[in-house]
């Protein structure tokens, strides 16, 4: 049964397009595509006042959430490095810089489109350890425990060394230890702490305090490092350096395998050497979408992205006319192609190696016209109660390269949510992931997120939980390469980069105003479209509520994107998200 279905997946994933495809679409559809005309007049009320600082640069670029992070990739590129070693160095820096969310104690995904066009997907999700069960976090009554969320046991099987080596070993071209150097140096030697970072460790100080070596590791005298102090982790330095010298074996066997285990028994969490032992990550055929004459490739399950963002665009594509940014009429119909997207995503998509997913017609874009038609431009139509619902998080990170030669890397990493788990592994110095939590802990009840998910996503032993990450590339009709993107930000993340492609292919913005641009969000369930405060004119959100939607301001703002963009006189364009404190440079 399980072969069987495997093989089923591997013809849907083919079918849907893969590795080696460039060059113009001559599909059907691609031939079909004409630009979209927009009614009526862009709408951003006054009051949405963020701009972002675009970079140019004529050969090579870096975008990511934090500046150091990004200046560690830059340094690999100009050392000769392609964007796959200079994806490993800003990897391992952001778990030095940016500990909420970069990492080795988490998991990932690289997108990666070479020089040749070929395009091919890295899996290094997290997987559940052996001892999991379907039932782990649901308690005598029957209620979701908060042990996915904080605590030794919400840890999966970490999966970030494992895959930027894999990418390293594949398509790397320095010397492994001069990738980690980087970060060995930002841990060891320590850096500046910047208003952001001191914000984000003290918004969780509590949590982190909870447990000693977090304590031990992040805080000084139960607060976050003070802005403008040089704070240095030696532990994590250590750790690094042993990475830097024995590769993935020291942290999925040898000594820091060791320090895991010995840190989950100290905790009661789940993970033993042989789960570390067995942890591999997976190439994975990317998703392939067209939309209006371009071609995008996105991130395959155990992502939700790809497919949910291709079934946004594959219903978006069919209109002809749309409403220009900002207005209801573009924002309804916009979240109505949300909410069926993610009723399906909530539905269908699970661990590919674990669950039979009707890929293929998932991504037809006749299952997509028939989807549109349900779509009433007068009226919101409700979601059904069975489904499922999501709400979105704040904490990964995303970061877009493009190399000298045209290769292009498209990275986006989490533990979960801010600082993971909470659990420092002691005396080694990084945080554990919590996302566990990403599956349906008790499929039909809510996760962390808000999320209600199906049985496609109840955990079992070694599966991975599904995710919203999706690291995307577009290419122009000329098949040429035009953006790498990608964000943060829970189910978010697929609206979010979906939003940015429109507003980019539709809306015809710059990607500096695609990126800065107000987002809207919508899931399915709860049965509400929430926007960024101040994003929506008032005449939208009414206009909006007497087609029958319920519209909400959401806490704060909505995602962290690093975008590239192909730059009209040649180049290329950085854009880190002026949400957040990160940063682009280039030569
Ligand atoms: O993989 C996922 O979909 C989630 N673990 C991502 C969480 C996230 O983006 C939180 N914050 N920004």
């Amino acid at each position: 049964m399980r072969a069987q279905l495997l093989s089923s997946i591997a013809v849907a994933l083919l079918a849907a397009g893969c590795a080696g495809a460039s060059g113009p679409d001559t599909s059907p559809e691609g031939r079909a595509a004409r630009p979209v005309r927009l009614t009526g007049t862009k709408l951003i009320p006054a009051g949405w006042t963020l701009r972002a600082a675009p970079v140019t640069a004529p050969k090579a670029m870096v975008a990511s959430a934090h500046p150091l992070a990004t200046a560690a990739g830059l340094e690999i590129l100009k050392a000769g490095g392609n964007a796959i070693d200079a994806a490993v160095a800003t990897g391992f820096a952001l778990a030095v810089v940016l500990p909420d969310a970069g990492n080795i104690g988490g998991g990932g995904f690289i997108l990666f489109r070479d020089a040749d066009g070929r395009v091919r997907a890295l899996d290094y999700r997290e997987t559940a350890p052996a001892g999991a069960s379907r039932d782990m976090y649901v308690d005598s009554a029957g209620n979701i425990t908060n042990a996915s969320v904080t605590g030794h046991l919400a840890a999966g099987i970490p999966g970030s060394v494992a895959g930027l080596h894999e990418a390293w070993e594949r398509h790397g071209t320095l010397e492994w230890p001069a990738l980690v150097a980087p970060a060995i140096r930002l841990a060891r030697d320590g850096h500046r702490v910047d208003a952001a970072r001191n914000d984000d460790i003290e918004d969780d100080a509590r949590r982190l305090g909870t447990f000693p070596a977090s304590r031990r590791q992040f805080l000084v005298n139960g607060k976050a490092p003070a802005t403008g102090t040089v704070w240095k982790q030696p532990d994590l330095a250590r750790t690094l350096q042993l990475i830097a010298d024995s590769g993935p074996s020291v942290f999925y066997r040898g000594q820091i395998a060791d320090s895991i285990v010995a840190e989950m028994q100290r905790g009661s969490g789940l993970i033993t050497k042989d789960d570390l032992r067995r942890y591999r990550a997976k190439w994975r055929s990317p998703i392939r979408l067209t939309y209006r004459g371009r071609t995008i490739y996105s991130m395959p399950p155990a992502s939700s992205g790809g497919i949910t963002m291709g079934l946004i665009l594959n219903m978006m594509e069919g209109y002809d006319t749309l409403g220009a940014f900002g207005t209801a009429s573009y924002v309804h119909v916009l979240a109505e192609s949300m909410r069926r997207a993610f009723m399906d995503r909530n539905r269908w998509l699970g661990d590919p190696d674990f669950v039979d997913m009707p890929v293929e017609r998932l991504l037809s874009k006749s299952y997509a016209a028939g989807l549109r038609s349900g779509i009433d431009r007068r009226k919101a139509t409700p979601t059904p109660p069975s489904g499922f619902s999501a709400s979105e998080g704040t904490h990964t990170t995303h970061y877009s390269i493009v190399d000298e030669h045209g290769n292009a890397a498209s990275v986006t990493t989490t533990l979960n949510g801010g600082f993971g788990s909470a659990v420092t592994v002691s005396g080694a110095g990084f945080l554990l992931n919590n996302e566990m939590d990403d599956f349906a802990s008790a499929p039909g009840k809510a996760n962390m997120y808000g999320l209600v998910q199906g049985e496609a996503n109840a955990i079992e032993p070694g599966k991975r939980m599904l995710s919203a990450m999706t690291p995307s590339i577009v290419l122009d009709s000329a098949g040429r390469l035009e953006l790498v993107v990608g964000t943060p930000g829970g189910p978010t993340i697929i609206t979010t980069v979906t939003q940015v492609i429109l507003n980019v292919i539709d809306q015809r913005m710059t990607l500096a105003d695609a990126v800065a641009a107000p987002r809207v969000h919508h899931q399915a369930l709860p049965d509400v479209i929430r926007y960024e405060r101040a994003g929506l004119a008032p005449a939208s959100v009414e206009r909006l509520q007497r087609l029958g939607h319920r519209v909400e301001p959401r806490t704060g703002t909505s995602g962290i994107v690093a975008a590239i963009g192909r730059a009209p006189g040649g180049g290329w364009i950085g854009v880190a998200d002026p949400r957040y404190a990160g940063g682009a440079a280039g030569y």
